[in-house]
């Protein structure tokens, strides 16, 4: 049976002049997701886009806009992010004062729900909220930035988080986000992610004589998954 791998291209990457065409092309060209990043200059030193953005671009694609909360607090801006569109919310949960009550929050808002790890935060907040999780997200390098370099460490705790869902028995999403590329996606892939943010190696790659623009970058991350 061949496993479901989803390409997520962080639109951080993307030129924000024309980011509705950027998402038309990206989604054109093969990705499944797009992926959001959502900066305070607080929680993390850059500051990026909010809901309004995602109002905006919610007409121009229908697909699943996945909001990677790098913000603290993080409930007051939840009701706003699923009134302006998104379909999967996540957050750190060290930004958080009540993780069970963030999650709770995220699904009433009828959103799938997720938790954000950093390279070097424990694994324990998983303790006692599986059952609340649609998501799980690994950062393969420091939150912030786009263009980072991928952190190895990074294998060793996929295999670990990938081992906890497949005990729990529930169908939770394994994404990675962080430096991923061609290079490394099936490293990722054979660790046991799902699911794959790409940013710059996507939006860097957008070549004018493809059809869709991305096409050759995503068929080429999607070529290296082949094998796992
Ligand atoms: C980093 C962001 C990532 C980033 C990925 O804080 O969460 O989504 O944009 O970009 P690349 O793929 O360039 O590392
Ligand atoms: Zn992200």
């Amino acid at each position: 049976m061949s496993k479901t791998f989803r390409i997520a291209p962080s639109i951080l990457s993307a030129n924000f002049a024309k980011l509705g065409q950027e998402v038309t092309d990206v989604i054109a060209s093969g990705a499944d997701i797009i992926h959001f990043d959502v900066m305070d200059n607080h929680y993390v030193p850059n500051l990026t886009i909010g809901p309004l953005v995602c109002e905006s671009l919610r007409p121009v694609t229908d697909a699943i806009i996945d909001v990677h909360l790098m913000v603290k607090p993080v409930d007051r801006i939840i009701p706003d992010f699923a009134k302006a569109g998104a379909n999967i919310i996540t957050f750190h949960p060290e930004a958080s004062e009540h993780i069970d009550r963030s999650l709770s929050l995220i699904r009433d808002s009828g959103c799938k729900a997720g938790l954000v790890f950093n390279p070097a935060t424990p694994l324990d907040y998983l303790n006692h909220v599986m059952d609340k999780l649609d998501i799980i997200l690994l950062m393969s390098v420091n939150p912030g930035f786009g263009g980072q370099k991928f952190i190895p460490e990074t294998l060793n705790k996929i295999r670990a988080v990938r081992q906890k869902i497949d005990g729990s028995g529930r169908d939770i999403w394994l994404e990675v986000d962080g430096g991923i590329k061609t290079d490394n996606i099936a490293d990722v892939a054979c660790a046991g992610a799902d699911t794959f943010v790409a940013g710059s190696a996507v939006f860097g790659a957008g070549k004018e004589t493809d059809a869709h623009r991305y096409d050759s970058i995503i068929r080429a991350l999607r070529a290296e998954l082949a094998g796992c």
